[in-house]
């Protein structure tokens, strides 16, 4: 049996982490992948649905082409995510709310594994799985864990479409602005399971870095994010943060 080793964790960070009261933490679809919850990269792989690489059934283009293909997609990660809870690793976010200040959680899961771990005011950057978005008032419905998703809007009767960002789309307004503000005013930056592929998101350490912060990722993985961090702790974001 391989044996169990505690990750480690500097004095300094364990300083930063005593001192800090601003601190921001992106994180990826790793956090939740202690929960259940498939990569989208990682480990040399890379998503695919019905043979389709995730990027395009995940993009703007397949939305105008086929809207229910992607909605079947959509249906398909809401069904997987029914059965599957938070991990340590939300939990531990979770807890992080009593213990700094000024906490920034920016994700670009759309899971909603944070909320059920208790995080509250969650910067949701690529929108969430739970939501439906009308294609022409924009009216938000939200879609419960245990009901059927809306077929039409509430408001106007028209086409819903998921409420997420999909390539080549837009951020939602204001949502990168606030985290990249947080970004440059932030003393200490985790950035947590993430690949740190896929832009503006992972300018946020970026940001950070060049405002001062302290930067440390947690990933089982080098990313290209880690050379600019002043820490990497090589682990599972579960095993991790309930030790630090
Ligand atoms: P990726 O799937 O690109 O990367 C997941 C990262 O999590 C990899 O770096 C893994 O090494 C790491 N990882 C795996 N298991 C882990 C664990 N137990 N603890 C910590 N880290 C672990 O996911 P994202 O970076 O979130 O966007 O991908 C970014 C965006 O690309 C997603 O939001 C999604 C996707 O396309 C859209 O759909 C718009």
């Amino acid at each position: 049996m391989k044996p169990i080793t505690s990750p480690h964790i500097s004095a300094e960070l364990r300083r930063r982490v005593n001192a800090a009261k601003n601190v921001l933490v992106l994180t990826g679809a790793g956090v939740s992948a202690e929960s259940g919850v498939p990569t989208f990269r990682g480990g040399g792989n890379s998503a695919r649905w019905k043979g389709l690489p995730f990027d395009v059934i995940s993009s703007g283009a397949m939305l105008e082409r086929n809207l229910p293909a992607v909605w079947e997609w959509f249906d398909y990660r809401r069904d997987v995510l029914r059965a599957l809870e938070p991990n340590a690793a939300h939990h531990a976010i979770a807890s992080w709310q009593e213990r700094f200040a000024g906490l920034t959680l920016v994700t670009q899961n759309v899971d909603g594994l944070h909320q059920r771990a208790g995080s509250r005011n969650v910067v949701e950057l690529h929108g969430s799985a739970w939501r439906a978005r009308c294609t022409v008032c924009r009216f938000v419905h939200e879609i419960t864990r245990d009901g059927a998703r809306p077929e039409a809007c509430d408001d106007c009767g028209d086409t819903l479409r998921p409420d997420v960002v999909l390539f080549g789309e837009m951020l939602p307004p204001g949502a990168i602005e606030f985290a990249l503000e947080r970004a440059a005013r932030c003393e200490l930056c985790f950035v947590i399971g993430t690949s740190g592929l896929v832009y503006p998101a992972a300018s946020l350490p970026e940001v950070a870095k060049s405002a001062g912060a302290f930067v440390c990722e947690v990933n089982p993985e080098r990313t290209p994010l880690s050379n600019l961090c002043d820490e990497v702790i090589t682990g599972k974001a579960g095993d991790v943060l309930s030790v630090l």
